[in-house]
């Protein structure tokens, strides 16, 4: 005798709930989030609406480096050259931060991220400072992934600041030049206490790494692609991910 079955509706996956099952995940990504202005004009609009996509676009790649288990997560959002871009240009990137903050901290909170930063921050205006230093006092104690804001960050500026602390300890004596090695050197940047990037992505298909943790991506694994920064989404960093699991890392070795 057959048994009827009861009906089971067939349950429906939503495809922002699917995992890939990747190996290898980099513990540190590094992102060139380029292509703003591009993603604009192609769209007939100013070039700050494209930062301000690139803004919100922010939240997406967050979700994504949790969802795969990054450990952190280097943004560069602002270097020590865009200053040369014009003042208005200037002034609207300085106010994405607090924009960003306003609507997204809380769901950083929520999902136990650490938001710390890295650059020259003492030059940044005040209201930037202000709202960046209030997210990393209340993100502090959240041991989940940690979102690197890179702001008014160089690295050639970084390298010559730690040399001149460098220096400056071995006049006083209090450092000898004979212990000064790469672990010392790191320790001088604004990446200490950090990994080094294992994987540095540079999105609009600008194949260059443009004064961005120099020292740090000795041995990283570079990858790029055309997509606009506004336009990477999860499934775009999924792409990275998956090449990044088939890379052979050597470290100079065979
Ligand atoms: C480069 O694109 C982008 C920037 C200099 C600004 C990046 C800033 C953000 C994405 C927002 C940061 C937000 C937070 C929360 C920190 P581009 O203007 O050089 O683009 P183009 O090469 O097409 O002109």
């Amino acid at each position: 005798m057959s048994m009827k079955l009861p009906f089971f509706r067939k349950k429906k996956i939503h495809k922002k709930n699917d995992k890939e099952i990747l190996t290898n995940i980099p513990e540190h990504v590094a992102i060139i989030m380029d292509g703003n202005g591009r993603w604009a004009k192609g769209k007939g609009l100013p070039r700050i609406a494209g930062h301000k996509e690139g803004m919100n676009n922010v939240t997406k790649t967050v979700r994504a480096a949790n969802k795969y288990g990054v450990k952190t997560l280097t943004l560069y959002a602002f270097s020590t050259e865009n200053w040369k871009r014009p003042r208005s240009e200037v002034e609207f990137i300085m106010k994405l931060p607090k924009q960003f903050l306003h609507v997204y901290l809380p769901e950083m909170i929520e999902n136990n991220v650490q938001i710390r930063t890295i650059g020259e921050f003492e030059s940044l205006p005040s209201h930037t400072k202000e709202a960046v230093q209030y997210a990393v006092d209340q993100t502090k104690d959240n041991d989940g992934l940690i979102l690197n804001l890179a702001l008014n960050y160089g690295s050639r500026h970084e390298i010559l600041r730690a040399m001149k602390k460098i220096m400056k300890e071995v006049e006083s004596s209090s450092l000898s030049i004979d212990d000064i090695d790469e672990e010392q050197l790191s320790s001088y940047l604004y990446t200490n206490g950090f990994n080094d990037p294992d994987l540095l992505i540079r999105t609009s298909g600008e194949k260059r790494v443009s004064n961005f943790l120099l020292w740090q991506i000795a041995y990283s694994e570079l990858w790029f692609t055309d997509v606009l920064w506004p336009d990477f989404d999860e499934s775009t960093f999924v792409q990275a991910l998956k090449d990044y699991e088939q890379r052979k890392r050597r470290y100079g070795g065979i």
